[in-house]
């Protein structure tokens, strides 16, 4: 290497912030040949301490580098720089169609981690409130289990599941509109779990797969490495473009469509019954499977949402997943699959082969918690509870954000989407100062499979996490830190 990276001069006075002089310097360098493809790039902790900045100054230096294609990342081994040709394929950012790197999301990762710092507030992870789990009436479900069933319990499971469970869900679905048996319900570890059966299970490598655009980042990452072509299906304020789905089928003839209807992730956006409608219509005139992942359903706010796509669904297009973990015990990893009749012995073959059904203790522990009526009053409190907090969040926003931006209402699920003006500073340029204040967010590019505008200017919040006052400070905090970040824009 004849560029040395603890070189590069950095000026605080410089209106470029910081993470960005150093981007730019290691970019000019891999440019000109100075740092050629494959050398490693510094760890970030002594990097940030030769240069005398933050760490996470370094490691956003390095997520732009990636999301530009300059550099790939590989756990555990460091970051290296790519040759010339990988970059000219690679678009912004890496693409699911060159499966193998997906560098950016690892960087965003590190990011998020640094996150979880005990003086930081965080508004970024994608997990329910730890403050409102029922621990003691889980504890108590888990006593009683294990004093009624004594050793069996802790024994090995049936592959399917324990049946009355399955029964359980089942009524729960008819009150969802869903009409089911246990022949078609495959239990999962976790809704993520089904939603990888159903993927490993229906999809081959050179199929096309349509996802929301943005989307639920980890179901990018089910399809990443897997040869299957993931294409992006525009999103507005009412969820995704049904206009524009008709010309992609007819270009693109993918096999399904992945998608969120109901407080989806990232937006908190749910989908109106006529698109919903439309959809259906859609997908049995092409034949199209709808992956539909209603994993925030239970958790509404102001009033039910329309019914799940798998209750409207009379040609059996929709595989329906679902699961306990937004709105009860993501600790359990207890999640399902509701197959359509011609899925059935394919799901049901794989699911067999795949150590996916959650353990015997939980199932059994969940089911006798699930018989009274402490789940629909945990709900309540629930729904009571996290109201209160997304109305705090949306005051203080009013109150400590710039006029300019935007975000949505949510009516329900976890996320709030604020979208940043898009002649300030970006999500990413905000993430740096907002840790430095003590305040972290999801930036809005985890969530997108292809850049568009918009994409950099956009970032999630977790509304349950943090009691009203929390919410003010942290968002007071994040105006702060736009203020820094923005410097003189009017
Ligand atoms: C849309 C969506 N699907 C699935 C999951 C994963 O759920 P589970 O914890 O049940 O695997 C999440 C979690 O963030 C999610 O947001």
């Amino acid at each position: 290497m004849t560029f040395d990276p603890a070189q590069i001069h950095l000026d605080p006075a410089d209106s470029l912030p910081l993470y960005q002089q150093i981007e730019r310097a290691l970019a000019a360098a891999i440019e000109s040949g100075d740092l050629p493809a494959s050398t490693r790039l510094p760890a970030t902790r002594p990097f940030a301490k030769q240069l005398g900045v933050n760490r996470v100054t370094v490691v956003t230096a390095y997520a732009e580098l990636a999301a530009e294609g300059y550099i790939a990342s590989h756990v555990g081994r460091g970051a290296f720089v790519l040759d010339r040709i990988a970059r000219a394929e690679t678009p912004l950012p890496p693409s699911l169609r060159q499966p193998g790197d997906w560098s950016a999301h690892n960087f965003n990762r590190e990011m998020m981690r640094l996150a979880q710092r005990p003086d930081i507030i965080s508004f970024a992870p994608g997990m329910p409130a730890t403050d409102l789990l029922p621990a003691d009436a889980y504890r108590l479900a888990l006593n009683t289990v294990l004093r009624r069933d004594g050793p069996e319990i802790l024994q090995y499971g049936l592959y399917e599941g324990y049946m009355p469970l399955q029964d359980a869900i089942v009524a729960e679905l008819a009150g969802f509109g869903i009409t089911t048996g246990r022949d078609r319900l495959f239990l999962t570890s976790g809704t993520e779990q089904g939603l990888a059966l159903v993927m490993r299970t229906v999809l081959q490598a050179g199929d096309r797969v349509l996802v929301e655009q943005p989307t639920y980042m980890h179901a990018l990452d089910l399809l990443s490495g897997s040869g299957i072509e993931a294409h992006s299906l525009p999103c507005d304020d009412h969820g995704p473009r049904v206009d524009l789905l008709a010309g992609l089928l007819a270009e693109l003839r993918p096999r399904l469509l992945y998608l969120t209807p109901t407080f989806h992730n990232p937006t908190g956006v749910t989908m109106p019954l006529e698109r919903r409608q439309y959809l259906l219509r859609l997908a049995a005139e092409h034949d199209l499977l709808l992956l539909e992942d209603d994993v925030y359903r239970h958790l509404w706010l102001d009033e039910p949402p329309s019914p799940p796509l798998r209750a409207l669904d009379a040609a059996d297009n929709v595989i329906y997943t679902n699961g306990y973990s937004k709105c009860l015990l993501p600790g359990a990893r207890i999640g399902y699959v509701v197959a359509p009749a011609r899925l059935r012995a394919r799901l049901a073959a794989a699911h067999q082969t795949l150590d996916v059904t959650p353990g015997e203790l939980h199932q059994r522990a969940l089911h006798h918690y699930l018989q009274g009526a402490q789940f629909v009053e945990h709900l309540h409190r629930l729904r009571a509870a996290q109201k209160k907090r997304r109305d705090a969040l949306i005051d203080a926003l009013a109150t400590y954000m710039p006029q300019d931006c935007t975000w949505s209402l949510p009516g329900g699920g976890l996320y709030l989407w604020l979208k940043l003006p898009e002649d300030g500073p970006s999500a990413t340029s905000l993430y740096v100062h907002a840790l430095e204040l003590g305040v972290a967010f999801a930036p809005g590019h985890l969530f997108y499979l292809n850049q568009e505008p918009g994409a950099s200017h956009s970032l999630r919040l977790n509304f349950v996490l943090h009691p009203p006052a929390v919410i003010a400070d942290g968002i007071r905090r994040l105006g702060n830190a736009w203020k820094q970040a923005a410097g003189n824009r009017p």
